[in-house]
């Protein structure tokens, strides 16, 4: 039993891969769909295959019979009676007219009649039964009762031997069964065939394509080519295309990003020990006595620490997240004035800082974090003015509102160029500056996201561009 098991296994694996498919299955279905609606057309034609037998009988009897009314007396000699019977393929006539006198055509010993069928008015589903009847028996002597073909009123009898009628039958029904193979093995092959252009190829190129794309998606080759088929396949392949085109952007974008990552850490790495080594100097600088030097000094040392803090930062940032928001209540307009002393506004004064945010605007939020949000709108701000043409005004206003704080930071610059619009807060495409990285605007809107707020731009045009600060909270 288990070897009978094994072997059936085997030969299933054994098959041959075209006949494990979707084609093939339908091929086997489409020939035995055929074959079925074949049968449906058998059963009424055999039985009218019966019917046309024995009236041809009757008719060729009648001819027969004519013979006989030839002759004076309505007598043939034995012979010619015999004769006449084998060409009719009958054993015996009977004719009754109603207003002539019987006549008969019949062997010499009359045969026996086992079952008599009467053609006239039969209906279509007893002529079925009958002619399966025929089918099965086969062998016994049938007295088979018509009307005249002449349309002459009476009947005619006629005595015929089963076996003559089943013999035709099943050799009517040999050529049926074999016209039948051929019509539905043509058929299912043409519908395998069909089907293997129109859809297994094809969906067989979109699997391979899948299948070559999931093991090496970097290579341009593994993306499959598009198509202009205008049916589902066609919809199936473009819409795989562009999935595979924009894996392989995000792919290779973040290839780029990964390295970028790894050098950025480098960077920070020594940039870190190069501030370190600055901010010792610095402190030195604090014993000098020169006023000048005792003013700047303070400043200086914060931009130092500062720096090496956002180094610090960095660096943690490349493994995971920026770190979360340490938060400590402080005046929001102490922190713009640090900003924009930070933010190395031009000397000349071409470019005025407004801070009009009031003294009762008091956040509870990381200090740190919304300086380096402030100073990266600030940064773009003044990379945007041009104080050559025009002088240029930068302002800031913050008020409470229901949700918390809202800080509104505007410029008077010559708002967003068109591309850095369409991928504004978009890490590395955002940007639309020589020079430029396209992360200010991204860290900012990560930044205030992690205090629960949110960066928006409300409005950018020729006259000048706003950016909204959301910070959750209330009144401290
Ligand atoms: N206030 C503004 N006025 C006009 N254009 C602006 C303004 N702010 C931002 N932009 C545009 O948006 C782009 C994206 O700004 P973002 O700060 O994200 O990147 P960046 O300034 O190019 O580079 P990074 O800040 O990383 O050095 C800028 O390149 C600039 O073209
Ligand atoms: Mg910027």
């Amino acid at each position: 039993m288990m070897e009978k098991v094994r072997n059936v296994g085997k030969s299933r694996r054994t098959l041959p891969r075209w006949l494990r498919g979707l084609s093939a299955r339908l091929l086997v279905l489409t020939a035995v769909f055929v074959m079925l609606s074949e049968v449906l057309i058998y059963v009424p034609s055999i039985a009218r295959f019966r019917l046309t037998f024995l009236e041809n009988r009757i008719a060729d009897a009648h001819l027969a019979s004519l013979a006989l009314k030839a002759t004076p007396d309505n007598v043939v000699s034995k012979s010619l009676m015999l004769e006449l019977l084998s060409n009719a393929m009958v054993r015996g006539i009977v004719l009754k007219r109603r207003e002539a006198r019987t006549m008969m055509l019949m062997e010499e010993v009359p045969p026996t009649v086992d079952f008599t069928y009467d053609l006239r008015g039969a209906d279509a589903m007893q002529l079925i039964a009958d002619a399966f009847t025929t089918l099965a028996e086969g062998g016994r002597t049938l007295r088979v009762v018509g009307s005249f073909p002449d349309q002459s009123e009476g009947s005619l009898d006629v005595i015929v031997d089963e076996a003559l009628l089943h013999k035709a039958m099943i050799d009517y029904s040999t050529n049926i069964v074999k016209l039948s193979l051929v019509i539905s093995l043509l058929t299912a092959g043409l519908v395998f065939l069909s089907l293997r252009l129109l859809m297994v190829l094809p969906m067989r190129r979109i699997t391979a394509s899948m299948v070559a794309f999931r093991k090496a998606p970097e290579n341009a080759n593994a993306v499959i080519s598009d198509s202009t088929r205008g049916d589902e396949i066609g919809t199936a392949q473009r819409e795989l295309r562009h999935m595979q085109d924009g894996l392989r952007t995000a792919l290779t974008q973040k290839g780029h990003l990964t390295a970028l990552g790894v050098a950025v850490s480098k960077i920070n790495h020594d940039l870190r020990n190069i501030l370190a080594t600055a901010q010792l100097v610095s402190d030195r600088l604090g014993d000098v006595e020169d006023p000048t030097v005792r003013q700047i000094a303070p400043r200086l040392m914060q931009s130092i620490d500062r720096a090496i803090d956002l180094c610090s930062q960095s660096l943690s940032f490349g493994r995971a997240d920026e770190a979360a928001p340490k938060p400590t209540t402080f005046p929001l307009r102490t922190l713009v004035d640090d900003m924009a002393s930070a933010a190395g506004l031009p000397d000349d004064g071409s470019i005025q800082l407004h801070n009009r945010v009031g003294d009762e605007i008091i956040l509870d939020a990381d200090r740190e974090q919304i300086f380096r949000v402030l100073m990266n709108l600030a940064r773009n701000s003044i990379q945007a003015l041009d104080p050559g043409t025009k002088p240029g005004e930068i302002s800031v206003t913050a008020n409470w509102g229901a949700a918390g704080a809202i800080i509104e930071f505007s410029d008077s610059g010559p708002g967003l160029p068109a591309r850095a619009r369409e991928h504004l807060f978009e890490a590395f495409t955002g940007s639309a500056r020589a020079g430029g990285t396209g992360l200010g605007l991204t860290i900012a809107k990560e930044l205030t996201q992690a205090h629960g707020g949110n960066l928006t731009l409300v409005s950018s045009d020729d006259r000048g561009t706003v950016f909204r600060i959301d910070l959750p909270g209330g009144p401290v």
